[in-house]
C-alpha cells in the first residue's frame, strides 16, 4: 500500500515509516517539522535503503493537502501529526485545540475528496483519565481528562466515530498508545525532545549522559509496590509493528475499532531507573520529589484485544527498551541538532 504518514518525521512516525518500508509498503510523509527535523527523512532512508516522499506541509493547510493527495495515490493514512506536551497544552489550550483538531478535519476532508477510506489515528491511554479498574480494557469509559491535550484525543476519537457512522464504508482504527520508549536498534532514529524532557525515559537518558544533574522521581508514596508511579512502557519498534498490523486490519474491515497498544505489564519509576543503570552500566542519580499534579498512581493496558484481533503483541523487553534508548542517546547527545 502507499501510506501517508502525517507527522511521519516525529518519534513514533519515523519508526513506523521504517517498519512499513521494510514490509514493502510505500511511504509518503507530511510534516511541518514543528517538533522534529527534516534530517529524520535521511535517517529513515539510510536504515531501510528505500526512498521516502517527504512533504514539508502543515496538515491543516488545505491547499497543501490537496496538492499532496493529487500528486500521490494514497491508499491509507496514519495520522500522527499533533502537539503532544501535556503541560504546554494547559498553558496554550487554543494552540492544542487548533492544531490537533484542525489537522484532523483537514486531513479527513482531503481523504474524502480523493476517495481514501482508511485511517489509523494516534490516540493515547490518556483518554481513560483516572483508571477505574486495571488493567485498562478498551471498553472502559473515556474522559474525564485532566488536560487539553487529552481532550483533543477524546474529541478526535469522537469525530472519527461520527464520520464513520455517516460513511459506513470508511475504516478508522484508533490506537491508544501507552508509554512509548526505546529507539531503533541502529541508533539512527529516536526520541529527541526540545529543551528539558517532560517524559521519564528521555530524562533518564539525559541524566545518564550528564546533561541533567539527577532524576526527580515524582512521588514515592503512591499505592504501588515501591510507592513510585507505575506505567506500561512499550518499545517504539513494537508500537511501529502494531501500526503495520492495524493497516492490514483496516484494509479488510469497515467501521471504527479501538485497540490498546501496550505490553500489559506495569513498571515503576524506580524499576525503570534501576534497570536502565544496570543494563547500560551507567549511573542514574535520583532524588524523591513531590508528586506531579495530574499523575495517576498506576496505568497499564489489557493488551489482549490487539493480540486476538490484530495478531500483534509486544515482544521487546524492558532491557531492550533501556539498551536501545541509551544507544540512541549516546550516539546523538543533542538529538538531530548535531547531526
Ligand atoms: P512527535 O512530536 O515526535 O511527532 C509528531 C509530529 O507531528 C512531529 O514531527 C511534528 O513536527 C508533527 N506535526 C505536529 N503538528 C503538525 C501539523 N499541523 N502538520 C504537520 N506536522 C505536524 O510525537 P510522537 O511521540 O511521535 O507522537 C505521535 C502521535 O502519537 C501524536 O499524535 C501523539 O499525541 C501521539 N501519542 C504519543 C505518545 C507519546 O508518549 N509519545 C503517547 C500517546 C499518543
Ligand atoms: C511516567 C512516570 C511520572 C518524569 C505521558 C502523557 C500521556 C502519554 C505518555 C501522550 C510517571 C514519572 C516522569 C520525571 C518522574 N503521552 N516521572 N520523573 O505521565 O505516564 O504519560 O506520556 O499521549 O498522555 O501524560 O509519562 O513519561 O511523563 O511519566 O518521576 O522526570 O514517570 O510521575 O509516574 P506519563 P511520563
Amino acid at each position: 500500500m502507499r501510506v501517508l504518514l502525517t507527522g511521519g518525521a516525529g518519534y513514533i512516525g519515523a519508526h513506523t515509516a521504517v517498519e512499513l518500508l521494510e514490509q514493502g509498503h510505500e511511504v509518503v510523509l507530511a510534516d511541518n517539522y514543528v517538533n522534529s527535523s527534516p534530517k529524520v527523512v535521511d535517517r529513515i532512508e539510510a536504515i531501510t535503503g528505500h526512498r521516502v516522499r517527504a512533504y514539508r506541509a502543515d496538515v491543516s493547510d488545505r491547499a497543501a493537502m490537496e496538492a499532496l493527495f493529487t500528486e500521490q495515490e494514497i491508499d491509507a493514512a496514519i495520522h500522527f501529526a499533533g502537539l503532544k506536551a501535556v503541560g504546554e497544552s494547559v498553558a496554550k489550550p487554543l494552540a492544542y485545540y487548533r492544531n490537533n483538531l484542525d489537522s484532523t478535519l483537514t486531513l479527513l476532508e482531503a481523504m474524502e475528496r480523493h476517495g481514501v477510506g482508511r485511517l489509523i489515528f494516534s490516540s493515547s491511554a490518556t483518554v481513560y483519565g483516572t483508571p477505574e479498574r486495571l488493567p485498562l480494557t478498551e471498553e472502559q469509559g473515556t474522559g474525564v481528562c485532566t488536560n487539553p491535550y487529552g481532550w483533543t484525543k477524546v474529541m478526535i476519537e469522537q469525530i472519527l466515530r461520527d464520520y464513520t457512522a455517516a460513511h459506513p464504508e470508511f475504516s478508522a482504527v484508533l490506537l491508544r498508545y501507552f508509554n512509548p520508549v526505546g529507539a531503533h536498534r541502529s541508533g539512527l532514529i529516536g526520541e529527541a525532545p526540545n529543551g528539558v524532557p517532560n517524559n521519564l525515559m528521555p530524562y533518564i537518558t539525559q541524566t545518564a549522559l550528564g546533561k541533567r544533574d539527577h532524576l526527580s522521581i515524582f512521588g514515592n508514596d503512591y499505592d504501588t509496590p515501591d510507592g513510585t508511579g507505575v506505567r506500561d512502557y512499550i518499545h517504539v519498534v513494537d508500537l511501529a509493528r502494531g501500526h503495520a498490523a492495524a493497516l492490514g486490519y483496516c484494509a479488510e474491515h469497515c467501521g471504527v475499532e479501538v485497540f490498546n497498544l501496550g505490553t500489559g505489564r506495569g513498571y515503576s519509576v524506580l524499576e525503570m531507573a534501576e534497570t536502565f543503570a544496570r543494563v547500560n552500566g551507567v549511573a542514574v542519580p535520583y532524588v524523591f520529589a513531590p508528586r506531579r499534579p495530574g499523575d495517576v498512581a498506576a496505568c497499564y493496558a489489557d493488551a489482549s484485544k490487539a493480540r486476538r484481533i490484530l495478531g500483534w503483541e509486544a515482544v521487546l523487553t524492558l532491557e531492550d527498551m533501556c539498551r536501545d534508548s541509551w544507544n540512541w542517546q549516546r550516539q546523538n547527545p543533542d538529538g538531530y541538532e548535531g547531526a
